[in-house]
């Protein structure tokens, strides 16, 4: 599948090598077309990684991943340009963390909103599916990583959408992935963040991630 990735972090990185390994050819977009980390990114992936801009990554991906910063999803997304984004399904990764008082970063938005939402709203024909952002990259796309069962929480507008983004977990072996409802689901899966958060001040890992027991 040709998937495209917003964003040059190590979460684009790394969910972008695992999509390489599995046959898929992946854009990874930036604010700048000859953006370094990128140009890095796909010497070491080989002839199904190349990169380009926001829009670049945006118009060549039937499936897109916002892995940018939660403050700027917007500020990148338009970068995008709405037509490359019309009825296309985003995987939103993104949170909106606000770090300006340090650590624990607290939630720009929470409660009766969500970035999940506001991307939703901002860009109506885009098919927005919250996922991944509960657990760190290096497991996103890679459940084996963590011995015995763990989960997944999934939210979204779009029935087909949802079906689509779970047969593409599911093809990196994700068992339990819980859909939640529609986008507004987004305020509880994001709002998990000032736990995991302590977790991770606690454990000193980000290797780890939630089971649910009934
Ligand atoms: N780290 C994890 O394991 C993890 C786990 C779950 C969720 N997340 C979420 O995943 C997202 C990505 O995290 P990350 O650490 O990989 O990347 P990041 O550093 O949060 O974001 C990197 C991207 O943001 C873009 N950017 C920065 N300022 C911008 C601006 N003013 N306008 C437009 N774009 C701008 C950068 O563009 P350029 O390429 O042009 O520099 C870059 O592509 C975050 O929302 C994070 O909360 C991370």
């Amino acid at each position: 599948m040709k998937i495209g990735i917003l964003g040059t972090g190590v979460v684009g990185n790394t969910i972008g090598s695992k999509l390489i390994e599995s046959g898929h050819e992946v854009k990874m977009g930036s604010r700048t077309a000859n953006n370094e980390k990128a140009a890095a990114w796909v010497n070491a992936n080989g002839a199904n990684a190349s990169h380009g801009t926001f829009s670049d990554a945006a118009a060549f991906g039937e499936i897109i991943f916002n892995a940018t910063k939660g403050e700027i999803s917007i500020a990148a997304l338009e970068l995008s340009d709405e037509k490359n984004l019309n009825g296309k399904v985003l995987i939103d990764i993104a949170n909106p963390l606000d770090f300006s008082n340090g650590f624990p970063p607290t939630l720009s938005v929470c409660n009766t909103n969500s970035l999940g939402e506001i991307i939703q709203k901002t860009f109506p024909q885009l098919k927005v599916v919250k996922a991944l952002n509960t657990i760190n990259c290096g497991l996103m796309l890679n459940p084996m990583g963590l011995k015995g069962k763990h989960d997944l929480f999934i939210c979204g507008n779009d029935a087909e959408a949802k079906s689509k983004v779970t047969a593409l977990l599911q093809s990196f072996g994700w068992k339990n992935i819980h859909d939640l409802g529609d986008i507004t689901n987004a305020r509880a899966t994001e709002m998990l963040l000032p736990v995991w958060v302590r977790l991770y001040g606690k454990f000193h890992t980000a290797h780890f991630n939630f089971h649910i027991v009934k």
